[in-house]
This record gives structure tokens, C-alpha cells and sequence, in this order.
């Protein structure tokens, strides 16, 4: 062996050895940096998308299925008791709703909701009286909702009805006294 020549391998193995090495290092190094990216990437999608796309206005549906009129009599208000979709943003969450339902007349059936309008305590129809009564404070309506003792301020609110063969629909409520188109 030329003299020397022991000490040049010796030197070029180290220099692979410790090349091959920083190349190692750098793979791991690059690969675990490239996946908290990827992690990185993949978490801020969604939040990016929550924070820029605009939710969708809260917007109750225009119409709920509330019942079927074949329960009605003429004259005698009925509690119905559905359910209706509430849209807000994203979310869409279903609540039980409440409406009292009369029909007045063969073509005429009204809605009110059940909350006093003095300070929303549930009414009630009590037939023997012939009234709606309000149990917190003893107002009391006719079975068309007009006030007939107080403290209630004014009239029941009414559902805006809709009646499509047999079907009850019941829209917005809207306040006694308030245009109703
Ligand atoms: S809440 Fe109905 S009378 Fe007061």
C-alpha cells in the first residue's frame, strides 16, 4: 500500500460517513417539518372555511306541519302541539312549539300563540268559562283572543295560518295589533 493511502480512506470514510449522516438528518429533519405542515395545513382548512364562508341568515322556515283540521270543531279551541326547525348559522335544531287552533267558521280557522303577551306565561283554554286564562296573573280572552281581563296589554298573537287540503300550516307569529301581510 502506498504510504499514506491508509490515512486518505480513512479520511474519505469519514467525510461519506458524516455526509450520509447530515443527509439523514435532513430527510428527518424535512419529513417531520412537512408533516406538522400537512397537520397544520389540514387543521386551519377548517377553520379558515368557519371563519370566511358567511353562515347562513337565521332564517325560520316559512311553513310547519302543525296538525290535521279534521281535529277541529267548530268553536273549540284545540292545542296543537308540533314540531319546527329552527335554522341558525349552520345549525339546524328542531323544537317543540305550541299554537291553540280555532275554527271559527267552515273556511275560517285562527292560531294563537300561547304566550301572554303581558309577560309570557303559557295560556290556557278553560272550557267551562269559555276563556283563555293566563295562570300568573289571571288575564283572561275571549276565544278570539281579545283581552278581556288584564294585565295582558293587548290581544293574543296569531300564527299566520295556511290550510292546504287537510293540512294545518302555521307560519310566523305576529303581534296582535301588527299588519299581518
Ligand atoms: S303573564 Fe299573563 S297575565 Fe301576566
Amino acid at each position: 500500500m502506498v504510504p499514506g493511502a491508509h490515512s486518505v480512506s480513512v479520511a474519505v470514510i469519514l467525510f461519506l460517513t458524516e455526509k450520509t449522516h447530515l443527509n439523514r438528518r435532513t430527510f428527518y429533519l424535512t419529513f417531520i417539518y412537512a408533516v406538522w405542515a400537512l397537520i397544520g395545513l389540514v387543521l386551519a382548512i377548517p377553520a379558515a372555511v368557519y371563519l370566511l364562508w358567511p353562515p347562513r341568515p337565521r332564517k325560520e322556515p316559512d311553513w310547519t306541519e302543525a296538525g290535521t283540521l279534521t281535529q277541529l270543531k267548530l268553536g273549540t279551541p284545540n292545542e296543537f302541539i308540533f314540531r319546527k326547525n329552527r335554522v341558525d348559522g349552520w345549525k339546524v335544531s328542531s323544537e317543540k312549539s305550541t299554537a291553540w287552533v280555532v275554527k271559527m267558521a267552515e273556511q275560517e280557522v285562527v292560531a294563537f300563540s300561547p304566550q301572554c303577551p303581558h309577560l309570557g306565561c303559557a295560556v290556557h283554554w278553560v272550557a267551562k268559562q269559555n276563556e283563555f286564562l293566563c295562570p300568573c296573573h289571571a288575564s283572561t280572552f275571549s276565544i278570539e283572543g281579545q283581552v278581556l281581563t288584564g294585565p295582558a296589554p293587548r290581544a293574543l298573537d296569531r300564527f299566520k295560518v295556511k290550510v292546504e287540503g287537510d293540512k294545518l300550516l302555521l307560519g310566523p307569529v305576529h303581534r296582535s295589533g301588527e299588519a299581518t301581510s
